[in-house]
C-alpha cells in the first residue's frame, strides 16, 4: 500500500525534475534507470544452432536506455517508400487551394512520421495577408500543446524582434518546415523535411509573400538549397526560388530567437539582420499596415 508519505515524495521528485528541465516525456514506457541490467541470457551449449542474440558491441551502453524505449525517428506506419511519400505529399498540397485546405490536407497526410508522436498539428500563426513570411523550423513542446508556431520562450523573443521593426502578428505569417514536433526536440531528419516541404512551397505559393524571413540555419539551408551554416548565411540577402513562381522572393536567413537565448551576445548580429529586413520593406513598399498593397 502507498502511505501518504511516499506519494509525497513521489512528487517533490518530480517537482526536481521539471524544475531542472525534464518536463516531458520522450519515451513510451517508463524507465528505471537505477535498476540492476538483466542477466545476460545462457549460451545454448554447442552454440552452433543458435546465432548469438546480439553482436557485443550493439548491447545498450549502461547510461543509455533501451533503443525501442527511446523515441527514435520510426519510418511511416505504412512503410512507403520515400517517392511514394514524396508523391503523396505533392498530390495533398497541389489540391490545396487555401490555407485551411492545407491544414486539411496535412491532417490527410500520413507521410511524415513525426504525426504519431505530436500532439496536434501546428501550421501557422499570423495573418495569411500579411506580405512577411517568417518560417522557423519545428514546433518545440509548447507549440505542440497549442498547435501554433513559436508561442514558448523563441516564440516570445522572436515577438520582441519584430517589436523593434514596427512589426506584430497582424503584419507577419508564421510558419515552420515540420508541422509536428520532434519528440524531445531533436533535429528533424532530412526524409521528414522532405515529406513536409511540399506543404510549405504551397503555402508560398497560395500567398505569395513580398519578403520571406528564413529563421534559423534549417530553414534557411533548405529553402535556399545551401550547405553552409546559419553563422555564414544570416544577413545576407538570396533569392528563393520557387519551381512555379515566376520570381524570386527575397529572403533573410537570420539568427534562431531559440540560439539568442542561449548566445545573448548574438543578438547584436540578429539585430543588424533586422535592420536590413526593415530597409527592404521600406523598399518594398510594406509598411506597417497588416496587408499587402493593392495590385
Ligand atoms: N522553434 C521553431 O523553429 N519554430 C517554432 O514554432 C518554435 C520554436
Amino acid at each position: 500500500m502507498i502511505s501518504a508519505e511516499h506519494d509525497r515524495a513521489l512528487l517533490e521528485a518530480l517537482r526536481w525534475q521539471i524544475e531542472a528541465g525534464a518536463d516531458e516525456a520522450i519515451g513510451a514506457q517508463p524507465l528505471d534507470r537505477t535498476a540492476a541490467p538483466p542477466a545476460a541470457a545462457p549460451r545454448a551449449a554447442g552454440g552452433l544452432a543458435e546465432a548469438p542474440a546480439r553482436a557485443p558491441s550493439a548491447a545498450p551502453a549502461p547510461d543509455k536506455p533501451a533503443p525501442e524505449q527511446v523515441a527514435q525517428p520510426r519510418p511511416p506506419a505504412s512503410l512507403a517508400s520515400a517517392s511514394e511519400t514524396q508523391a503523396s505529399a505533392q498530390r495533398l498540397a497541389a489540391g490545396a487551394t487555401s490555407i485551411e485546405e492545407i491544414r486539411q490536407a496535412l491532417e490527410a497526410f500520413e507521410g511524415c512520421p513525426l504525426k504519431a508522436t505530436a500532439t496536434q498539428l501546428c501550421l501557422f500563426d499570423g495573418n495569411p495577408q500579411a506580405p512577411i513570411m517568417i518560417i522557423g523550423e519545428a514546433p518545440g513542446a509548447q507549440e505542440d500543446r497549442q498547435g501554433k508556431p513559436f508561442v514558448g520562450p523563441a516564440g516570445q523573443l522572436l515577438d520582441r524582434m519584430l517589436a523593434a521593426i514596427g512589426l506584430d502578428r497582424s503584419a507577419v505569417y508564421i510558419t515552420n518546415l515540420l508541422y509536428w514536433r520532434p519528440p524531445g526536440n531533436r533535429n528533424p531528419t532530412p526524409g521528414e523535411i522532405a515529406s513536409c516541404l511540399p506543404f510549405l512551397e504551397r503555402q508560398i505559393e497560395i500567398l505569395q509573400p513580398q519578403l520571406l524571413l528564413l529563421v534559423g540555419g534549417m530553414s534557411a539551408k533548405t529553402l535556399l538549397n545551401r550547405s553552409e551554416g546559419i553563422l555564414k548565411l544570416r544577413g545576407r540577402w538570396a533569392d528563393y526560388h520557387h519551381p512555379r513562381l515566376p520570381h524570386p522572393i527575397p529572403a533573410l536567413p537570420t539568427l534562431h530567437p531559440a540560439y539568442l537565448l542561449r548566445q545573448p551576445a548574438q543578438k547584436r548580429e540578429a539585430w543588424r539582420d533586422l535592420l536590413s529586413f526593415a530597409e527592404a520593406m521600406e523598399r518594398e513598399g510594406i509598411g506597417r499596415a497588416a496587408t499587402k498593397p493593392a495590385g
